[in-house]
């Protein structure tokens, strides 16, 4: 069984599962015992036939500095089955309607994990990053695949290659964010159209999200499945062991040997 975690909240309430990044003195970055309780809180959200959406949230000034480096350079993710790739799978495949609420940081699979969520809303301190590259690392969660056909190869790129911030109106302009809100509504925001989705036949959306997914489904579990394998081999090199180093140390990283 998984160990009990406060950093992830489940509740569920009028057929609506709403998990919160509960981490905020460390950014909401996620540990490899939250992405247990996501992949869990998923499954058994799935598997739960009176739960019709499921909701993320974090909270008003960030929704997540993405992977907890010093989790991570403990406990890097060693096989498919780890719970970070479990999280994956279960947010990517989930059948019934995915909503995220964001506000502040999105960094990394901060971001990246709102390609599989149905509804985005942000608040307009929302700032979205994937600095995969300058953690010596490359993309995760589809992003490879997901991100060029959202933006385009080019804008793709910038935000890929450069993995500079991007803030919740050009989030919105290239289709990651529905409507952006003030950060305090957000969640709300959510919540209320959570409330919407709810009241309408459950079968008819798991129906309609299925074919709006269906084309693509096996051809994002097998790149997902790729980025992991070159993602688990890249922490473990060099320029990675840079960046989460100096990361920890608070320090510029030096990739000139990289
Ligand atoms: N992993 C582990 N700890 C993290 C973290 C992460 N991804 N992101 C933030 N923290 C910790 C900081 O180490 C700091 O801890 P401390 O108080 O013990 O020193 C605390 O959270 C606050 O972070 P800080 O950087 O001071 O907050 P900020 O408001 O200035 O900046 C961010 C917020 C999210 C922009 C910044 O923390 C950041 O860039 N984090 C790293 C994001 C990242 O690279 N994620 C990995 C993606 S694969």
């Amino acid at each position: 069984m998984t160990e009990a975690t406060q950093d992830i909240l489940v509740h569920t309430e009028a057929g609506v599962t709403t998990i919160t990044f509960n981490r905020v003195d460390k950014k909401n970055s996620i540990t490899t015992t939250m992405y247990a309780a996501m992949a869990d809180a998923l499954a058994a959200a799935q598997a739960d036939a009176s739960v019709r959406v499921v909701v993320f949230q974090g909270d008003v000034a960030v929704f997540s500095a993405g992977n907890d480096i010093g989790d991570f350079l403990q406990q890097p993710p060693a096989t498919q089955d780890a719970p970070v790739f479990r999280f994956l799978r279960g947010i990517a495949g989930f059948t019934k309607p995915v909503i995220a609420a964001v506000c502040g940081p999105a960094v990394g699979i901060g971001t990246t994990m709102l390609l599989h969520c149905d509804l985005v809303y942000a608040g307009d301190n929302a700032a979205f990053s994937m600095p995969f590259v300058n953690l010596g690392l490359c993309p995760e969660a589809a992003s490879s695949l997901l991100v060029p056909q959202m933006m385009g190869y080019h804008r793709a790129a910038e935000a890929l290659l450069l993995g500079e911030p991007f803030m919740a109106e050009a989030a919105q302009e290239v289709g990651l964010v529905n409507r952006v809100v003030p950060p305090t509504e957000c969640n709300a925001v959510a919540q209320a159209q959570a409330r919407k989705l709810a009241a309408k036949p459950l079968s008819a959306l798991i129906e309609t999200k299925r074919l709006m997914k269906q084309g693509q489904a096996p051809q994002v579990l097998a790149v997902m499945a790729e980025e992991g394998a070159s993602f688990g081999r890249m922490l473990r090199e060099p320029a990675a062991r840079e960046a989460f180093g100096a990361f920890m140390a608070k320090r510029k990283p030096d990739f000139s040997n990289c």
